[in-house]
């Protein structure tokens, strides 16, 4: 009883003595940051144009930066082992590690940059409000960048350049994760699809790509396919079409399978079954619904990406990640059936709901 009883106060006193997890979660946003700045001024991006190691004087005149700031920075970023350093003489020569050259610079095939500038510029600037939105239990547009949002994708699009910048980010993580969601079921059988919300098209591409046989229609807002149009789907991917509509009020175009992907996070359960029913009467047969989501565990344990995501969903939209059973029940209330779910151990599940024959 002595023993255990000094047991635990030791392991009391390691955990006051050094408060390693809480100093991380602390200063977190340091690294965040530091990460946002370095891709924003151009880091990255100089050194792997350079195709040799660089000097902080050399980057510093390069990107208009302070010597002393750029030495603290390239300092931090080595440390986040996202740069390298050696020594020549007397100088300390900088280059990017494989992968900071492969996620972080601008002109790379999976550039995480889109995402990191949206995380930087938004998402970041509403965090500042999450005691707030906890309280209030709603999103934090209107305080964050002034923008009534009544009508969600009014705020989120509040310019031109800031519907470009959404749908990059959103485009953005489909080069990482949109193999997986695609092939997490076999989508063979089913040969007309419609992306509802399908935005730049990039889970449409992997589509077409992956199943040879399917033709894909992204159904989005007008200024959503119009962009999507002239900047994302060129006339190269000739099996995907597109359809201008709201998906709450306009018809849906029949299908075999509709992908939403990204869709119910953002709406309250009243409006998912709302959407989903109307995509039940518009499904073909025999037809499919597949939902992409970063899905929780049953029992609220994780995994922490979604559990963050539904904070950010918090503060920036009126939904919430959900638990596949929570899914499962939206698609009942909806008519599907045959519910089944796949977690993809990425950041992007998949839930696939059917109509009866
Ligand atoms: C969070 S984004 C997801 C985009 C895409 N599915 C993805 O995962 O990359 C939500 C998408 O739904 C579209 N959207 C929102 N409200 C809509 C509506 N009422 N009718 C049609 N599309 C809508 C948005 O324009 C946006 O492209």
């Amino acid at each position: 009883m002595a023993e255990h009883q000094e047991r635990g106060s030791d392991r009391a006193q390691a955990i006051e003595a050094y408060p390693r997890k809480i100093l991380q979660y602390m200063e977190g946003f340091l690294i965040s940051k530091t990460v946002f700045t370095a891709c924003e001024l151009g880091v990255f991006d100089t050194l792997h144009e350079a195709q040799r190691p660089l000097s902080a004087a050399e980057l510093s005149a390069a990107l208009g930066a302070s010597l002393d700031g750029m030495e603290r920075l390239l300092a931090a970023c080595t440390g986040l082992e996202l740069l390298t350093t050696q020594q020549e003489n007397e100088r300390v020569l900088y280059s990017n590690t494989e992968e900071a050259r492969v996620y972080l610079t601008h002109s790379s095939p999976v550039s995480l940059y889109h995402s990191i500038q949206y995380s930087s510029k938004t998402i970041y600037l509403c965090w500042h409000y999450l005691t707030d939105a906890i309280r209030e239990g709603t999103n934090q547009y209107e305080k964050a960048f002034g923008v009534n949002s009544k009508d969600l994708f009014q705020a989120l699009y509040r310019s031109d350049e800031e519907m470009v910048k959404f749908m990059q980010l959103m485009n953005s993580i489909w080069n990482i994760c949109g193999r997986d969601v695609i092939r997490a079921f076999d989508l063979s059988p089913f040969k007309v699809i419609c992306d509802l919300g399908g935005c730049s098209g990039a889970l449409a591409k992997h589509c077409t790509s992956t199943y040879p046989q399917c033709t894909v229609t992204i159904f989005d807002l007008p200024t959503v396919v119009r962009t999507s149009r002239e900047h994302f789907v060129t006339s190269a991917h000739s099996r995907i079409g597109f359809h201008e509509g709201d998906f709450f009020k306009d018809p849906i175009p029949k299908a075999d399978l509709y992908i939403l992907a990204r869709i119910l996070h953002d709406w309250t359960d009243q409006c998912c079954v709302e959407l989903l029913s109307r995509v039940y009467k518009a499904c073909n047969p025999g037809g499919a619904v597949l939902l992409v989501e970063a899905l929780l565990f049953e029992d609220g344990s994780g995994p922490l990406t979604a559990q963050l995501y539904s904070l950010n969903m918090l503060v920036q939209t009126e939904g919430r990640e959900r638990t596949a059973a929570q899914y499962t029940a939206l698609l009942t209330a909806a008519g599907f059936t045959s519910v089944q779910h796949r977690f993809t151990g990425k950041t992007y599940d998949t839930v696939l709901g059917r109509k009866q024959t």
